[in-house]
């Protein structure tokens, strides 16, 4: 079995202090990384059996400048992201995750009143389900990168693998303990992230999030536009800490690997190869446990349909 890429901890509820030479060099600071168990969801036997990396765990990295609070969500990984006492929540695959964002709100010690925005990485359900519920519970605009934007106002839903190629996401939806919809979740989510939704969410929407360009109201937190997984797909960057919120761009069901399942395979090369050339020392995936090293991204390899590892092709 692969160990996961210096995984964020070692010991449940212990911090480490993350860095090396050459970070601390260029005045870089420490980043620190530390397990919260008291914000853990009971994993499902699914993920715990099938999902080498194990199911994803409520990690905090902080370093001077900001921090990001990644949650274990129903579907997904649900961020935190915090930037000068304002903060962005990314990802919200089911209402059922709300509770679980309050409880990490209240941790990191903000309100709803902190909340500056509720951000999703792409347009598909497990992502996005809860998002709209998130935005009026927390009192925030959605903001989309300009491709999920597009797309919600056109009512279109974005371009879905072609005949039996979303079969390829079975073996992932197990890594991730075999979720079943929940009451809710069928209720209003199905409106949202598939194939026949329309995305009419409810929530105001603020302007699309431009490739290469900050993160409004969240000083140091740029967005890149990260096609290739889904045409719509984004990444959060922070240069100074090096954090990058991956959404589906990275999972780590095996130890951290590049995402198989993808809409443009020629996409996702310039999206490696540009993720390649930032400067990343910790990737919050949109699955699985958080993964800390710098040039963490370098050694992801791919995998394949049966989860077997090869390495990533040269770019
Ligand atoms: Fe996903």
């Amino acid at each position: 079995m692969r160990r996961p890429v210096g995984h964020a901890s070692g010991r449940a509820g212990s911090s480490v202090v993350f860095g090396t030479p050459r970070w601390y060099a260029r005045g870089v600071e420490p980043l620190k990384v530390l397990d919260l168990p008291a914000l853990a969801r009971v994993p499902a036997v699914a993920a715990r059996l099938s999902a080498p990396a194990g199911p994803a765990r409520p990690t905090l990295l902080t370093c001077a400048e900001t921090s990001v609070l990644s949650l274990p969500g129903r579907y997904c990984v649900v961020y935190i992201v915090v930037s000068e006492g304002r903060a962005a929540l990314v990802d919200v695959g089911s209402t059922e995750d709300i509770p679980l964002i309050e409880r990490g709100l209240q941790h990191l010690g903000l309100t709803s009143d902190d909340v500056a925005m509720v951000v999703a990485t792409h347009l598909h359900f497990d992502h996005v389900m809860g998002l709209d519920d998130a935005a009026r519970s927390f009192g925030a605009p959605l903001r989309l990168g300009s491709r999920s934007r597009v797309a919600v106002e056109t009512g279109t839903p974005i371009a879905w693998p072609r005949r039996l190629g979303f079969l390829r996401a079975i073996p992932g939806w197990v890594m991730q303990g075999a979720p079943v919809l929940s009451k809710s979740d069928r209720a209003r989510g199905l409106a949202f992230g598939f194939p026949w939704g329309h995305n009419r969410f409810l929530s105001p929407l603020g302007p699309a999030l431009q490739h290469m360009q900050p993160l409004p109201g969240l000083p140091g937190w740029i967005v890149i536009d990260t096609p290739g997984h889904s045409s719509d797909s984004i990444c959060l960057h922070h240069g100074q800490s090096g954090i990058l919120v991956a959404g589906d761009s990275v999972r780590n069901f095996r130890g951290g690997e590049w995402n198989p399942l993808l809409d443009d395979n020629r996409a996702y090369d310039a999206t490696r190869k540009l993720l390649m050339s930032l400067p990343i020392r910790a990737v919050g995936p949109g699955h699985g446990p958080v993964l800390v090293g710098e040039g963490v991204l370098k050694s992801l390899p791919a995998v394949g349909f049966f989860g077997g590892r090869r390495r990533a092709e040269a770019l």
